[in-house]
């Protein structure tokens, strides 16, 4: 696997703010603003590596990798301009508004600013619909801007914002081409679009291949504009109002940098209005898929409800009301349901991962038979990777399971179409997402043991929220092939990596040992539930068996306090146990209570700063991980320490990518920063909803 580091983050800051805003549950590293797909996620980055602490103005919003997206917002009171987001560089005079307050909750992030006597409220919703697959499907984003007066006066405003050219490819030299229109439904919208296609083409990470939309409500105090950032910018600066017309000198991304503009005028101001804005991106074909019938390309799911880019520009842009009232629903129900499970920092913690969990997915194929498919963001950019689903599965199992079966299916179909050579599980679908073309060749990255565990426990627990054993027979030749595997090698793990493989292969892991011995009840009861009832005997008295023997090999020697081993026989050393909760997931009891209660215990006594190291081989830790054990040990002070660790580290941190999963606990940094390994934006945050599905 390739780590992902030397990132670099593009930043100019043009104002320091001069009061201070309040941040509400917390300051994360970086913030979401448009996140809700693998390449429409956009974010200011906030902590003090180089982000500027969380201010929308000041700075540009940038792509996950650190890459700048140019998103402007500029406003006009009584003639004088000031600066609401973005860095944008003006030839006249402009104040950066005073940001006041900053609040997250699931699916949204505002900002309070004041700009003179108006106070701007800018809402970045990205919507999550998790039981509505239409809507889901959609690659959009929400930008709803709210003005009114801070004194009894009524003044003039005018409102601008433009992105850039720069959301449309990796490489700043290429050609962008774009139009402007409005829709049938009264949407006027810039369409950007880089000018030589690449479908299925990366750069830097971002797409180079579909239409990206910045989209208003078309009315007769609208106006808009594209052209040279500093023309266009300051047309409004200095009017008020932008020209309408549309530069058709289509340039390089960095050539004079053309940028897509709206001015709203909202003439005199004093109680509340309000403009919205729509951000995304449409791509006719989303993934490259070797299913039973070899190479295909895979259309995104949208394109099945709408019959165009603009149609589905059209509805998301006109369901602004519903999407909000459905939002705050379910930002309610993760709040409280978070709080009820752990307290206030465990609603922090839920809340900020819940879109970027989502925002690594994307739905593609037909009604029918939905597929869904990840991309495992910056670690290396593999498809549908079994052990990121693995830590991801928890909030699919909490907001619809049925997601988890549409995940795991393109595995399957590959496999039982006998396009993989080995015996275990594949490690995922395709070396570079959106290409899941397989590995004909089994030479994907080799971690066996891990992964067929993660496959028999995730369909196991599917089936257990859905009762669908339909799916289970479907693929059970697989389940019992790879169950062969993990009677082979689970009790003895050979010299292999576990899912955390930044640390280096190891033999006997003991908490490796654990997930495939649970893992093989799983397969017993996969068997049982599919009528394989020989099987299901078998392998319920194997799994009991061996854990009969983990308990020997596993332990270390006359330790105080008693704690299990890193690897078999290493008696100073110890890890996170985190594959206990697929224990207490399955409900199966199949480990002794005397072992949670131990290990619940113990790790009382090795808290760091920020948390407990995921081992004794350096300090660094993986927040999934820790999530997992909070949620097995009871109402313990670990529970409640790790839980507000965790969230202290997300208030405090110096990272500034998209919430990482794996950080320094002693630091709070990225391990050895900066030339350590960073993790940015990771669907694996899924993990942190652990405690909502399982909890012992
Ligand atoms: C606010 O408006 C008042 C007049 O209503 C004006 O005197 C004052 O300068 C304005 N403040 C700012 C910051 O523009
Ligand atoms: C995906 O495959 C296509 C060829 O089918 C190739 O052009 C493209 O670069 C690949 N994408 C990535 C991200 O590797
Ligand atoms: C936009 O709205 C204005 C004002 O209502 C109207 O005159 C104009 O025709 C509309 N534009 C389009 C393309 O529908
Ligand atoms: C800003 O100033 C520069 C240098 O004087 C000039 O070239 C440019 O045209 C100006 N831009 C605007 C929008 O006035
Ligand atoms: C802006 O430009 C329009 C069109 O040229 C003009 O009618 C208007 O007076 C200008 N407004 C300001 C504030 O300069
Ligand atoms: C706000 O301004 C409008 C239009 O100028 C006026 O009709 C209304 O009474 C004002 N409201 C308040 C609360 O000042
Ligand atoms: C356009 O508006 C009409 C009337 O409200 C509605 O029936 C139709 O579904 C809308 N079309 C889209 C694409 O949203
Ligand atoms: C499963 O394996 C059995 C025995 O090899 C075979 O008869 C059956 O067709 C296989 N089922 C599927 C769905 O491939
Ligand atoms: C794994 O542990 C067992 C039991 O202690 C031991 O016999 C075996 O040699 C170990 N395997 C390796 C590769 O160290
Ligand atoms: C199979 O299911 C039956 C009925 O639920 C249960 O009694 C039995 O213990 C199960 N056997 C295994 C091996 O899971
Ligand atoms: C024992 O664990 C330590 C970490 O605590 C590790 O560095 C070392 O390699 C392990 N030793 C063996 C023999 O596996
Ligand atoms: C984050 O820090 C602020 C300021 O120190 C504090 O008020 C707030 O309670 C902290 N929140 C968390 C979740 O630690």
């Amino acid at each position: 696997m390739k780590f992902f580091s030397g990132l670099s983050l593009v930043s100019t800051c043009v104002g320091v703010a001069s009061a201070a805003s309040s941040f509400t549950p917390a300051r994360p590293p970086s913030i979401p603003l448009a996140v809700k797909s693998p390449y429409l996620t956009t974010w200011q980055a906030a902590g003090s590596n180089s982000g500027n602490g969380g201010y929308l103005a000041g700075q540009w919003p940038s792509f996950w990798s650190g890459a700048a997206n140019g998103w402007t917002g500029l406003i006009r009171v009584d003639g004088t301009v000031y600066n609401w987001m973005g860095a944008p560089q003006l030839n006249t005079s402009v104040t950066t508004a005073d940001q006041t307050s900053f609040t997250y909750t699931a699916t949204s992030s505002v900002f309070v600013l004041t700009a003179g006597n108006v106070t701007v409220t800018a809402t970045f919703l990205s919507p999550v619909t998790p039981e509505d697959l239409m809507r889901q499907s959609l690659h959009f984003s929400y930008l709803n801007v709210e003005v009114s007066a801070n004194d009894d006066a009524t003044h003039s405003v005018q409102l601008y914002t433009d992105i850039s050219a720069e959301w449309v490819s990796g490489d700043r030299t290429n050609i962008a081409q774009w139009n402007y229109g409005t829709t049938g439904n009264n949407t006027n919208y810039h369409q950007v679009f880089r000018q030589t296609q690449q479908e299925f083409s990366e750069i830097n990470n971002q797409a180079e291949w579909g239409n990206w939309y910045y989209g208003t409500s078309n009315s007769t105090d609208v106006t808009q504009q594209s052209g040279a950032d500093a023309v266009v910018r300051g047309q409004f600066a200095s009017n008020g109002s932008l020209t309408n017309a549309v530069d058709t000198d289509y340039r390089a991304i960095n050539d004079r940098y053309p940028v897509f503009a709206f001015a709203k005028d909202f003439g005199s101001v004093n109680e509340s209005v309000s403009v919205l804005f729509t951000i995304g991106l449409c791509q006719q074909d989303a993934v490259q898929f070797e299913g039973a019938q070899g190479n295909v390309s895979l259309p995104s799911l949208w394109t099945t409800y709408f019959s165009s880019d603009t149609d589905a520009l059209d509805f998301f842009h006109g369901d602004f009301s519903d999407a909000q009232q459905t939002a705050q629903a379910l930002d309610s129900k993760i709040a409280s349901d978070s709080v009820a499970a752990a307290g206030n920092d465990y609603s922090t913690i839920t809340s900020l991962a819940f879109r970027q969990a989502f925002a690594g997915l994307e739905l593609t194929n037909t009604q029918d038979q939905p597929l869904y498919f990840l991309k495992e963001i910056s670690s290396d950019g593999n498809v549908n990777t079994v052990d990121v689903i693995f830590p991801a599965h928890p909030v699919l199992l909490y907001a619809n399971p049925t997601l988890l079966k549409y995940l795991l299916e393109p595995l399957l179909i590959n496999q039982a179409s006998g396009h993989y050579p080995n015996t275990y599980s594949m490690h995922d679908l395709g070396s570079s997402f959106p290409n899941g073309t397989g590995h004909e060749n089994g030479n994907d990255e080799y971690m066996p043991l891990e992964e067929c565990g993660n496959m028999n426990i995730m369909m196991a627990a599917y089936y257990q929220k859905t009762q669908d054993a339909d799916f289970l027979s479907t693929y059970y030749n697989l389940t019992k092939q790879w169950t062969g595997y993990l009677i082979d090698e689970a009790l003895m793990p050979g010299n292999q990596v576990s899912t955390d493989d930044f640390a280096g292969p190891l033999s006997n892991q003991t908490n490796l040992a654990l997930k495939g011995i649970i893992a093989i009840q799983a397969a017993a009861q996969i068997a049982n539930v599919t009528g394989n009832t020989d099987d299901a005997a078998n392998f319920s008295s194997i799994a009991t068996s061996y854990i009969n023997q983990w308990y020997s090999l596993s332990n270390a020697d006359d330790a105080s306090p008693a704690h299990t081993t890193l690897n078999y026989g290493n008696d100073t050393s110890w890890g996170l146990l985190y594959n206990l909760w697929a224990d207490t997931l399955l409900g199966y009891n199949l480990v002794k209570q005397e072992i949670y209660d131990q290990q619940t215990a113990f790790y009382e006594t090795v808290f760091e700063e920020y948390g407990i190291p995921l081992d004794t081989r350096h300090t660094w830790t993986k927040g999934d991980w820790e999530i997992f054990v909070a949620a097995i040990s009871g109402d313990s002070d670990t529970r409640s320490k790790l839980v507000s660790d965790l969230a202290t580290w997300i208030n405090e941190t110096e990272t500034n990518y998209p919430l990482t999963d794996l950080y320094d606990a002693v630091s709070g940094n990225y391990p050895d920063y900066p030339n350590g390994i960073t993790f940015a934006d990771r669907p694996v945050v899924g993990g942190l909803f652990a405690m909502l599905v399982a909890k012992n």
